[in-house]
């Protein structure tokens, strides 16, 4: 390093504040600090701002239904289809710009562009294909489909005619893919033969067939996108009776179109299964307006998006980031989208960066993981690159560290582009709580304050609000047009799971109802707030969440295993990691055998984003004299931290015992 930059890296470590770069204030999107004052003093019909950026076939009555909480109804009997308005309206000016920028891993093949022109023929031939299925309104559709461009494509197909999509991450298993089809009845799955991952081609449609087979009611019919194209079709699948080839199914439905049928503002859009505390998944509902208005707002005011504007977020569209910020927030604004099949290490650690120079990104949105990545293998790899095309940078899924911040800031935004650290969740649909870009100064390591409109309080265990400066749990004490509406099937789990915890369930009057995220936060006296993290039993390993329950029953179900713990610990790159203690029956071994049974136990029924990074063997957990698991002791045993209180445990010699262990490994 140089002089300069040693002092300037001094500099950045003590600055607390950041003010946003005055050129990109000049040209923001949203750069008037009335803004927050106007929507408090005009709510809910500030909202009306977010509908206005959707086109309606018929207008809605009433912006907020809220007489009957927590089921709250937005923009009610308005008509409106998600598909046109992310792909028709943009025909007539923007048909020939890129709404989709499709790089694949292997450097040798060639992108697919497609304009909205473009998309919008293939939308149209896939939605006549699903049609003439038989697929129709309100049939839940599922997705398990890695990054090919033919998941945003058949997502868009579903929404025009008014079949919801259930997306399953390709990471998951077989017997995720089967648990989220069971829940959701699903008769309908559109997958793919492989993809790339760091060079080689895996094989996706044997897990997809595995995943069928573990189906309880009759899948009609099955289509599958050839990714891996004749050279790498070497996994030698011959497709089943009722599977489809994607490409041959298009091509009988060329040049055909299908009207986009009109939905109702509170039709499901789609369904996304996320972990919450018990074993089961939950079918998290959202609608076709308010979440394709708060996708869409929340991509103009706080990500910047502009129609000209080339947008990269780096996340995978099985989860919620790339439903709202790689396919529907972009989408609806008529900007181009880009859409990265890969790892960002190869085939060498610039690859992210080689990207943002050779389309000229404006926008980068990623993850505090990757990030702490980027910084670990250091600022060579973006300095080989010409970043200056960058505007604005967006992180989102964990908390990032001040460090991480600011080593974003500097090394990529080369200190002139904001950094919005955006809170939210799979249930809030799009961003809550994080800095409006053209208005709000920056602090590294807190998200910000609420958005505009959104009222999001940090309270203690009676929800009253507490002091500055001190940790409490993080409420949202008003609705919000991109909520979810419900748990799939499960409206007393959907009051049970966020709801009942601050709320007077008997109550008809909404400001008795108080959602729950269920993370702890703490805020200053300027109103920002810092998220702490999950205060349920689920782990945020690389920003993804994973309930420790689901690893727990994975892990009871090898054989030889009589109970499990599992526990997140600390991890500089993943931000948590999994850590496993197991009690194995009498005549088991805890050897690296039993280990690698436990390991792939994990892998087989939630993936490899599970996998134990520790499994410790032990004849006891802590236990509290009701015979609960002491959890927080096992943390603080994975994380090597001082040990809590253990005086309520029925055996707190056992907490000694596993520390040793742990040590000797
Ligand atoms: C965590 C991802 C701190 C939080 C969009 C939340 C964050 C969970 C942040 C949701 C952030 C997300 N700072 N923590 N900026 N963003 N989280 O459903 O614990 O996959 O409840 O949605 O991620 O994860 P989910």
């Amino acid at each position: 390093m140089s002089d300069d930059d040693v002092q300037l890296e001094a500099r950045l470590a003590e600055q607390e504040e950041f003010e946003p770069p005055a050129e990109f204030v000049e040209q923001a999107n949203v750069s008037d600090a009335g803004i927050y004052d106007e929507f408090e003093e005009n709510w809910p019909e500030c909202w009306e701002s977010a509908a206005e950026m959707l086109d309606w076939d018929e207008e809605y009555d009433q912006v907020l239904d809220d007489s009957n909480p927590p089921f709250y109804e937005w923009f009610t009997d308005g008509t409106l289809n998600a598909s046109a308005n992310c792909l028709d309206r943009h025909l007539e000016e923007r048909g020939d710009e890129v709404a989709i920028e499709w790089i694949g891993e292997p450097t040798d093949e060639e992108n697919r562009t497609f304009t909205y022109e473009e998309l919008h023929r293939e939308v149209n031939e896939f939605a006549a294909s699903l049609r003439e299925m038989g697929v129709g309104e309100g049939d839940i559709v599922t997705m398990y489909m890695p990054m090919v461009p033919e998941l945003p494509i058949a997502m868009l197909a579903c929404a025009r005619i008014g079949a919801p999509h259930s997306v399953v991450f390709a990471g998951f298993s077989a017997e995720a893919l089967a648990t989220r089809m069971n829940s959701a009845d699903s008769e309908y799955l559109v997958t793919c033969d492989g993809y790339y991952r760091r060079g080689d081609p895996l094989d996706h449609l044997d897990k997809a067939n595995e995943g069928l087979s573990m189906v309880d009611h009759e899948v009609s019919d099955v289509v599958v996108v050839d990714r891996l194209g004749p050279n790498g079709d070497g996994f030698g699948h011959d497709l089943a009776d009722n599977q489809s080839d994607y490409g041959e199914l298009v091509e009988e439905q060329s040049g055909e179109t299908v009207d986009p049928v009109g939905r109702d503002a509170e039709d499901m859009l789609f369904l996304m299964y996320t972990s919450g505390t018990t074993g089961q998944p939950k079918g998290v509902k959202h609608t076709t307006a308010g979440y394709l208005a708060w996708a869409a707002w929340t991509s103009h005011s706080v990500l910047d998006v502009k129609p000209d504007d080339t947008y990269f977020c780096a996340a995978d569209i099985g989860w919620i980031t790339g439903h709202s910020y790689i396919v529907y927030g972009p989408l609806a604004l008529g900007t181009t989208s880009v859409m990265y099949e890969g790892t960002p290490d190869y085939p060498e650690r610039d690859r992210l960066w080689e990207i943002i120079e050779e389309y000229e990104v404006n926008q980068l949105y990623t993850a505090p993981t990757a990030i702490r990545a980027f910084m670990k293998w250091g600022g060579e790899y973006p300095d080989r690159h010409d970043l200056s095309s960058l505007r604005l940078l967006g992180t989102v899924g964990e908390p990032i560290n001040p460090r991480a911040w600011k080593w974003y800031y500097k090394h990529i935004g080369d200190e002139s582009c904001p950094v919005v650290d955006t809170w939210w969740q799979t249930e809030t649909g799009g961003m809550m709580v994080t800095t409006l870009p053209g208005v709000k100064n920056m602090k590294p390591g807190s998200a910000g304050p609420p958005l505009p409109g959104i009222d999001a309080r940090i309270v203690d265990t009676n929800g009253e609000e507490v002091e500055a400066g001190r940790a409490g749990y993080l409420t949202v004490n008003k609705p919000w047009p991109g909520m979810l509406r419900t748990l799939y099937n499960n409206d007393e789990r959907f009051i049970e799971e966020y709801w009942k915890e601050y709320s007077d369930v008997d109550s008809d009057d909404p400001d008795d109802w108080v959602y729950f995220p269920e993370d702890g936060a703490k805020i200053d006296d300027d109103g920002y707030i810092t998220v702490l993290g999950r205060v349920d039993d689920v782990i945020n390993v690389s920003g993804h969440r994973l309930g420790t329950m689901e690893i727990e029953s994975a892990i009871v179900g090898v054989e030889g295993v009589a109970e499990a713990a599992v526990v997140g610990g600390d991890h500089d790159v993943k931000g948590e990691a999994v850590y496993a203690y197991v009690i194995l029956e009498d005549g088991y071994e805890g050897d690296d055998e039993m280990h690698d049974r436990i390991v792939a136990g994990v892998e087989d029924a939630i993936g490899p984003i599970a996998r134990p990074e520790g499994v410790v063997f032990t004849p006891e957990l802590p236990k509290t004299r009701s015979g609960k698991i002491m959890r927080r002791l096992l943390e603080d045993i994975a994380n090597e931290d001082e040990l809590g209180d253990t005086s309520t445990l029925r055996n707190p010699d056992v907490v000694e015992d596993i520390r040793v262990k742990v040590q000797e490994e």
